[in-house]
């Protein structure tokens, strides 16, 4: 747990990423929605906080993958908890090529979990959202605004992350990736160019604090040199490990992204 200013930010071990709570002192924000088989593990977490699920005023799904939108549909139904998804979230899975990606992304989710050496959960969760709140670039975040949405194209067409400016804090979703001391490029990414541009965006914010979907919270110090990193890992992308390009190419699938390969 990091005691910061304005409220303590907790993290939760997922299935196979890093749920975080921002825990204020009359409501709690949820940083993503995890894996639909998650939820019992938030539920689990606050009660030992003495808080009840009803504490959380707004839930974020940051992208559609099953890591980040599978719990939503349980928050909502179950616990009448508001999500705020990217507007255009639901343009990620529709139509028979959407059925498609959704079960590679969730058949993917499967094979991390295993290599992480989790013990198999079912983790099926429905393709689409009933947004509460769509999230758009610049937008502050309902009930929460003291934070900023940011638009991140490229690991998918819609992620977000969102900057917390009083703190320095960015919760950076999958925009990327921690191996050793190295960070390095969410997998996939699926539009090289819009991804150099969403870290141009990131370059301008003042980060001392990196939370990392897949790492956890990270300090950092020189942030404009791990955006500069990372951008040159794109370049050479064409060239990356036979892992990164299967994974890219298993993406093909989405109306989405064959819409904007088509536009370009
Ligand atoms: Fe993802």
């Amino acid at each position: 747990m990091q005691k910061l200013p304005e409220f303590e930010l907790h993290t939760v071990d997922g299935y196979i990423e890093t749920i975080y709570l921002a825990v204020y002192r009359d409501r709690v924000l949820l940083l993503d929605c995890g894996c639909s088989s998650d939820v019992a593990r938030i539920v689990s977490y606050l009660d030992g906080l003495g808080r009840p699920m009803e504490s959380i005023a707004l839930a974020v799904a940051s992208h559609a993958h099953p890591d980040h939108l599978g719990g939503a549909h349980i928050l909502q139904q179950k616990y009448r908890i508001k999500v705020a998804a990217p507007a255009r979230i639901n343009s990620w899975y529709p139509g028979t090529g959407g059925f498609i990606q959704h079960r590679i992304d969730t058949m993917l989710a499967q094979t991390v979990a295993r290599s992480n050496g989790r013990k198999r959960e079912a983790i099926g969760y429905p393709r689409s959202l009933a947004l509460d709140f769509p999230l758009r670039e610049g937008d502050p975040l309902p009930f929460f605004a003291d934070w900023v949405i940011v638009e991140t194209p490229g690991h998918t067409n819609h992620d977000i992350v969102l900057y917390h400016p009083a703190t320095s804090l960015l919760y950076a979703a999958d925009v990327m990736i921690k191996v050793g001391k190295q960070f390095v490029l969410p997998i996939p990414v699926v539009a090289a160019e819009e991804q150099h541009l969403s870290f141009d965006k990131l370059k301008a914010l003042s980060v001392r604090y990196l939370a990392l979907a897949h790492r956890g919270l990270q300090p950092v110090e020189a942030f404009s040199d791990i955006i500069d990193s990372l951008q040159n890992q794109l370049h050479p992308i064409t060239t990356a490990s036979l892992r990164v390009r299967t994974a890219r190419a298993l993406q093909s699938f989405s109306p989405a992204l064959r819409a904007m390969k088509k536009a370009k």
